[in-house]
């Protein structure tokens, strides 16, 4: 048997149903170009501790350039994983006396770990750049915003005036959470197990130090049991995923009611429209729908992480193996999801004479007239809102005789002559004004919301720099990297 993995221990060869069954390598294309990373590295500290000659870790380096330069489909692909198959491509190409030689004072174990977590952390910093983005978005519709009326909902019930900017303020906001999610949980992700072996370190005097550093990560895993068997780093960034899905199909959910008939207040770009194969009038928001939709592949992801890795003993178990795709298909997903979203929301076109209309049906100001009562007639809140109440049963709006009858009725006494006029009552159902007079700090008040986006387009500055900060550090890590390669290859 020429397999290099099995060939000492073991006779029989798998069959084509148990190979389909066992392998990584399909979803081991995400770690490719990792692997060869994690491969400079771990050579390059051996080479320095004096484990392996220069000369042969020359080779090794230049093999490994060609491998890379090859890529994945020149493997071969009956290896179970990508990790013994580059090293099979390697004694290929170099031999077995020096290529041989890469894997001393390693596992695939604390190999494995460390590719996903270099992958994963690229992922990260890309997902955190388009929720940077799709805020920015949401931003700019706040900013045009700041006076679309509309009507704002509880229990999806017209409920109280308020502005587009409001709204679009609010769905900011909890992506702004998910960033800082993202950003705590991007400091987790990205330490290194490398060095830690099969599970139990190893008898060869390396430098995990140095593979830290060579590879970015910001500190080590130290116990090496827990750094080779541990993928809660997973199940941490499948549940910062699934908060943002969430957050998104809320989005979606809107854009979704928002462009039907009954409602009318946007209309989504053609781009993001479907029709009917047989309703030749219909424009369908399926891109919205199929947001919604998708994030149960994220919610789907981290019920599989938690429950592939509940129980497992220590250290390693090939159980693990399971557990990696569903964070690249949670990863894929989620990053298209969020520019797609960013695409939809920038490109809707947004009826405001509809919103503004619709803006006081339903009696939205009447808490503002209770209020007004409250504050102007000296009367206790509870006592208006019956009065208020009492009101809404009408068809029509109140006028200020309305009131007094119902207020004589409720409270024995002349509203009127506790002070209210017939301005008061003028100012508390106009829409705009119960707006403006809304000028707390999250209030909807025009001012005020200008004021929040300023202060969140600041912050989003400086998160934005953070993210290319930490990618920054990353590419002169690995740019220095990749001179340790070159040194060592260049007389070879
Ligand atoms: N393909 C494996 C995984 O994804 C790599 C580690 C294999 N280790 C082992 N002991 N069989 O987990």
């Amino acid at each position: 048997m020429s397999d290099i993995l099995r060939r000492g221990r073991l006779e029989s060869v798998p069959d084509e149903e148990i190979m389909e069954y066992t392998t990584s390598l399909k979803a081991d294309r995400w770690i490719f170009d990792a692997d060869i990373l994690v491969d400079f590295a771990h050579t390059v500290m051996l080479t320095e501790q004096g484990i392996i000659k220069q000369s042969d870790s020359g080779s090794i380096l230049k093999g490994l350039l060609q491998v890379r330069e090859e890529g994945i489909d020149r493997l071969d692909h009956s290896y179970e994983d990508i990790h013994i198959a580059l090293e099979a491509r390697l004694i290929d190409l170099v031999g077995e006396d020096v290529g041989g030689r890469m894997h001393s004072g390693r596992s695939r174990n604390d190999e494995v770990a460390t590719c996903i977590r270099l992958r994963l952390r690229e992922e990260l910093l890309g997902m955190m750049e388009e929720l940077v983005h799709i805020r920015a978005v949401l931003l700019e519709l706040a900013g045009k915003h700041r006076e679309t009326l509309m009507p704002g909902y509880t229990h999806l019930q017209h409920a109280q005036p308020t502005t587009m900017a409001h709204h679009m303020m609010a769905h900011q906001q909890a992506l702004g959470r998910d960033l800082e999610r993202a950003i705590d949980c991007f400091a987790r992700v990205n330490r290194s197990p490398l060095g830690a072996a099969a599970f139990a370190s190893t008898g060869f005097s390396i430098n995990r130090e140095r593979t830290r550093e060579l590879l970015a990560f910001n500190e080590i895993i130290e116990n090496s049991m827990d750094a080779v068997s541990s993928r809660d780093f997973l199940i941490e960034t499948a549940s910062v995923i699934s908060c943002i899905m969430i957050n998104l199909t809320r989005i979606a959910e809107e854009l979704v009611v928002w462009s039907s008939t009954e409602f009318s207040f946007i209309e989504l770009s053609d781009q993001y429209a479907s029709t009917s194969s047989i309703m030749p009038q219909k424009k369908n928001p399926d891109t919205a729908e199929l947001l919604r939709g998708k994030s149960g592949v994220a919610t789907g992801s981290l019920i599989a992480l938690l429950t592939i890795c509940k129980g497992l003993p220590l250290s390693y178990n090939r159980d693990l193996q399971e557990a990696t795709p569903h964070i690249w298909n949670s990863v894929l997903t989620c990053r298209a999801s969020l520019r797609v979203a960013a695409g939809m929301l920038a490109s809707m076109k947004i009826n405001e004479d509809i919103l503004a209309e619709q803006s006081t049906t339903g009696f939205t100001t009447a808490t503002e007239l209770a209020d007004t009562l409250v504050r102007e007639c000296d009367i206790p809140f509870r006592t208006a809102h019956q009065i208020v109440g009492q009101l809404a049963r009408m068809e029509n709006e109140p006028d200020i005789s309305d009131i007094e009858t119902a207020g004589k009725d409720i409270l024995g006494e002349s509203l009127i002559k506790r002070g209210l006029t017939e301005q008061m009552v003028k100012e508390a159902l106009d829409p705009m004004l119960n707006i403006k007079r809304r000028n707390n700090i999250g209030g909807p008040n025009p001012e005020e919301i200008g004021n929040s986006i300023a202060r969140v387009r600041e912050q989003l500055l400086v998160e934005e720099r953070k993210v290319a900060k930490i990618s920054e550090n990353i590419d002169d890590a690995l740019a220095n990297l990749m001179k340790s390669v070159n040194e060592f290859t260049k007389d070879n």
